[in-house]
């Protein structure tokens, strides 16, 4: 029997707190469902005191859809899923940006599962905002302008600072062959709940379609500044071995950077995604 979760919502639009459940494999299936409907609820949904090996991660990413892999960052050994982001005195974190994770792919992922290895003594937050909440959140009329709207997503743009190091268009070759620039739909319809989200980041966006340059720069603009809204959004603060799970078709996230040079080490399993629609 499944256990009965104790749900802790953290903020008004989205983000839950987990407790009552333990995460290490195998997972019943009803759990699995449990923490499925939850996800679909809160968006992203965080776990305390989760000691799990990298088998376990795995396993609990794979309960929820099949891994995705990224080509531009290094893993756990023995684990290619297993995406290490770590912070270093020698090595400064790089992405300081609201965005939703790698929507340069013409089907980005379904979302991500980060597990905090290394926390600093102080700081280091991360911040998610709700896609839906900023859809809900604009006018009539805006709204059906931007329905039927695409947009174009391009992996250069998001990796551009690490484009520009010594080596670096050599080291994100094969990123950026396999990645042309893509199109996505401004309104994004959860193809759980049916809600819609508007799909646009700071990061990856580079332009809406149809528009002259200058009306799409002024409008990403003003929608990306939207989306960062603070009453759209919520924090979340580590500690070792918590867990963030977050629904990457429904939110976008920001890491909060003030505890650089401290080490930090979290660890990631991406879950593959559907097209956009
Ligand atoms: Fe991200």
């Amino acid at each position: 029997m499944a256990p009965t979760l104790e749900i802790h919502p953290i903020a008004g639009p989205l983000g839950a707190e987990i407790h009552g459940v333990d995460l290490r494999a195998p997972l019943e299936p009803a759990l699995v469902e449990q923490l499925r409907a939850a996800l679909l609820e809160h968006q992203v949904i965080f776990f305390r005191d989760q000691p799990l090996s990298p088998s376990d991660h795995a396993a609990f990413a794979r309960s929820f859809g099949e891994p995705a892999l990224h080509g531009a960052y290094t893993h756990v050994e023995g684990f290619p899923e297993l995406t290490i982001l770590e912070v270093t005195p020698e090595s400064p974190p790089k992405i300081d940006t609201w965005h939703t994770d790698m929507t340069f792919m013409e089907c980005p992922p379904l979302g991500s599962i980060l597990r905090a290895r290394v926390i600093p003594p102080r700081g280091g937050d991360t911040m998610w905002a709700s896609l839906f909440a900023a859809w809900e959140g604009l006018s009539d009329r805006l709204q059906r302008y931007l329905d039927g709207l695409e947009a174009v997503h391009d992996f250069r743009h998001g990796f551009r600072h690490s484009l520009a190091e010594p080596g670096g268009e050599a080291r994100l070759r094969e990123m950026i062959s396999a990645h042309s620039p893509v199109r996505h739909p401004v309104v994004r319809t959860h193809p759980e709940s049916g809600r819609k989200a508007l799909f646009v980041n700071r990061l990856f966006t580079t332009r809406l379609v149809g528009l002259s340059e200058r009306e799409s720069d002024a409008m990403l603009a003003m929608l990306f500044e939207h989306l960062e809204t603070p009453e759209y959004s919520c924090r979340f603060r580590w500690r070792p071995d918590s867990i963030a799970f977050w629904d990457n078709r429904a939110t976008l996230h920001r890491p909060v950077n003030d505890f650089w040079p401290a080490h930090r080490r979290l660890e990631r399993i991406t879950i593959a995604g559907d097209l956009p629609r």
